[in-house]
């Protein structure tokens, strides 16, 4: 059996068409979405993730702005940008790329942003109201993960069981709440669970955020399951890849992410739709 492709490309055109339309509605009410990004220091990683969000802002039709700073910015600086970015009418959502150098804390980075503009998710407010089940901004590489599920008709996770490998604060704890609230039964494990292959042959549903290649084997997963790939490495040659051993759990499974290609372009998308939905809260 070879698993079918959720095709992250394409899923992520369909949807970026739609906010391109909502955001067309708005510029024509004079209230074009707007977002800020903000990058300090020069991790290349980082460097190209937010040139690629910037450019999706400008393919929707989103006004965006790109400001980069050097590693040595101090924080009182960067919470200076944050607040002026807070009370800009053009900026509806502010997103700061992570991590940020050492003498920064995230944390309290993070919390500066206006709730109103957090379209990362990463506030406690946000991650607050996913937990009580209230709205707010979801964080966007699970709230694309759960579009992936959607997208093959799993709205519904009632009588499903999913493994969640990883805990981190944007992906892993947020995800568990999101397939929770779909009604799945979720276990969420670290990448050094004893016996973690014990839980992942259980899951009809399996999201490895661990950051480490091959974390998820073939001899892991249950046949049929549904593999979610939020890894995001480099094999031996330089080429990207993802914790998932592709190549072998393709034959198991029966429906699978790959990367590139797979989350990694809905993390976009569900940033473009966060920020076109505080444009549309605050502007409306
Ligand atoms: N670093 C890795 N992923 C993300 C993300 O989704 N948002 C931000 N701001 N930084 C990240």
């Amino acid at each position: 059996m070879t698993a079918q492709v959720i095709d992250g490309n394409a899923l992520s055109r369909q949807l970026r068409a739609e906010v391109a339309q909502r955001a067309a509605a708005l510029t024509a009410r004079g209230h074009q979405p707007g977002l800020a990004v903000i990058l300090v220091g020069d991790d290349p990683a980082s460097a190209v993730y937010v040139r690629n969000k910037v450019k999706a802002c400008a393919d929707a039709g989103f006004h965006s702005v790109l400001e980069q700073y050097a590693a040595d910015l101090s924080e009182a600086a960067l919470l200076e940008r944050i607040d002026a970015l807070n009370r800009d009418p053009a900026i509806h959502g502010i997103l700061v790329q992570l991590p940020l150098p050492a003498h920064i804390d995230d944390h309290r980075v993070i919390e500066a942003i206006s709730a109103s503009k957090d379209v990362d998710g990463f506030h406690v407010s946000s991650a607050g109201a996913l937990l009580v089940g209230e709205p707010g901004f979801k964080a966007c590489t699970p709230y694309g993960c759960m579009k992936m599920l959607e997208s093959i008709g799993l709205h519904d996770l009632r009588g499903k069981h999913a493994v969640v490998i990883g805990r981190s604060n944007i992906v892993g704890k947020p995800m568990a709440l999101m397939l929770l609230q779909a009604n799945a039964t979720v276990t969420v494990c670290h990448s050094g669970t004893a016996d973690l292959s014990h839980h992942t042959r259980q899951a009809d549903i399996v999201v490895a955020a661990v950051g480490k290649r091959k974390v998820l084997t073939a001899d892991m997963v249950k046949p049929g399951a549904v593999v979610i790939d939020v890894g995001m490495n480099r094999d031996e040659a330089g080429k990207l890849c993802g914790d998932v051993d592709f190549e072998n759990v393709k034959e198991v499974a029966g429906w699978i992410t790959p990367v590139p290609g797979g989350v990694g372009p809905m993390t976009i998308t569900m940033l473009l739709v966060n920020t076109c939905e505080a444009a549309e809260r605050l502007g409306a």
